[in-house]
């Protein structure tokens, strides 16, 4: 094991914790020293200037150690193998090994604590330890450090540590006692880093929280649906015994919301069941039917809603999974524009910019609300995103993205949050041919 212990920077504890393994490592390398300069039946000094630990080392001429001496240097080498097993381990370990005095100044520092932490061992001797401690966390790691300065141990405590590049990773600490000569000089921590666990709980979390979602959306829009069918029908049937023209003409924009609930039910419930069935299908035949569906919502907005098909190309798509990918985009740009407002949809045949560099369409809806903050952008597509409180889920996006990822597709999107210019743009990309389809035929 390398020690290195600049002596100006370590306090007198560290020091002393070190002697030990210092003294060791200096008769080592003296013994090795002296078998290469003296030969077997030598007798010889090293010293070690930086421990100043002597020793000596002899043996008989005929180069085998008397009884005596031959048991002395066995304990020693003995003790030596054994601090060599427990360098080999530290240095092998894929926890990060610290140790500390007890005002945390760092006396050593093993490779994997260069891995976790982005920090060289030479650039944390004799620094203090704070500099790996967010400064939230700053008194639990005191109140830590006093309780094993009293000689206790703590095990797996789940704390917050910083890289060098600022970035914050979970760990878990055990963190011990260093006693040398029955006195406590420093502590040994252990840190395991925890962060791709936590992520993985996290994500298992927020699956089991999606699926009662899910289950809940479907359970509702179902129940919904046989009350739904039967005013559908009622106000069907009014409508020819009414002979009052206002009656008639509300009577006819109720059937229209109806109709706008009950898509939506449909949808809902084809979002969870529809997950075979594609086929071909035009985004024409997909947006406009959608537009007119949201219409009563713009107009109330007085939001104008214009659509542009370029081109208007077939691919291969689950209709119902289409459709709620676009009202999602459809009813975020409504969501984000102030009355008066406008949104552009515009369709066209096209070939990714990069990569495979497939031909397919690409769908671009625009609009002109207050744009989404850089700070924001990374967000978008995690679940349970949202800035509209209780208004929204924040699942709109990222069930987007889902989808986008069984139809092989991508989404960009770009926006502008400078004052009096400010947009977003979503734009989506959908091959014209879907791989997976195409090699499971
Ligand atoms: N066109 C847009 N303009 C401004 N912000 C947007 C736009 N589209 C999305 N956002 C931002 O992205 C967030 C996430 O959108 P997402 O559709 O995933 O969830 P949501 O709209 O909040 O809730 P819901 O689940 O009801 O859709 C929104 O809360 C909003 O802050
Ligand atoms: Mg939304």
């Amino acid at each position: 094991m390398q020690v290195i212990l600049p002596a100006r920077e370590v306090t007198d504890s560290g020091k002393r914790a070190h002697m030990a393994i210092m003294q060791e490592e200096s008769h080592r390398r003296g013994r090795r020293a002296s078998r290469k300069r003296e030969g077997r039946g030598g007798i010889l000094e090293a010293d070690d200037a930086r421990a100043q630990a002597a020793f000596r080392l002899s043996s008989e001429p005929d180069g085998r150690f008397s009884g005596r001496r031959q048991t002395k240097e066995g304990q020693a080498r003995k003790v030596h193998d054994a601090a060599q097993r427990l360098a080999a381990i530290v240095e092998s370990s894929n926890d990060a090994i610290i140790g500390k005095d007890l005002n945390g100044i760092v006396t050593s520092w093993n490779p994997a604590a260069e891995q976790m932490f982005g920090y060289r061992a030479e650039e944390m001797f004799g620094e203090s330890i704070r500099r790996i401690i967010p400064p939230e966390v700053l008194p639990d790691e005191e109140r830590l450090m006093s309780a094993v300065a009293r000689g206790e141990r703590t095990e797996h405590y789940e704390t917050l540590r910083r890289k060098r590049d600022g970035e914050c990773i979970e760990v878990s600490l055990t963190l011990s006692p260093v006693f040398y000569r029955s006195e406590i000089v420093g502590v040994a921590s252990i840190a395991r880093d925890i962060s791709q666990q936590k992520k993985v709980e996290q994500a298992l979390n927020t699956s089991e929280k999606l699926a009662a979602v899910g289950r809940l959306a479907a359970t509702i829009a179902h129940e919904i649906n046989n009350p739904l069918e039967a005013i559908t029908n009622l106000v069907f049937l009014a409508q020819g015994h009414t002979k009052d023209g206002d009656g008639e003409l509300f009577l006819k924009q109720a059937q229209q919301e109806l109709e706008r609930v009950a898509l939506l039910t449909k949808q809902t419930l084809g979002f969870y069941r529809e997950s075979k069935g594609a086929r071909e299908l035009t985004l024409e035949e997909i947006v406009l039917p959608l537009v007119a569906a949201f219409s009563a919502r713009s107009r109330l907005k007085q939001v104008s809603v214009e659509t542009e098909f370029r081109q208007n190309p077939t691919i291969v798509g689950v209709p119902g999974e289409m459709r709620q990918l676009f009202a999602n985009l459809l009813n975020n740009s409504i969501d984000a524009v102030k009355d008066g407002g406008r949104i552009r949809i515009r369709v066209s045949a096209t070939r990714e910019r990069s990569g495979r560099r497939r031909s397919g369409v690409r769908l671009t809806i625009s609009d002109n609300g207050p744009g989404i903050a850089p700070e924001l952008r990374k967000k978008l597509f995690d679940p349970f995103f949202t800035t509209k409180r209780e208004l929204g889920t924040g699942l709109g996006l990222w069930i987007t993205s889902n989808i986008l990822c069984k139809h092989e597709g991508n989404i960009r999107m770009r926006s502008s949050v400078v004052p009096r210019k400010t947009w977003t743009a979503f734009s989506v990309f959908l091959p014209e041919r879907l791989e997976a389809v195409a090699s499971a035929a």
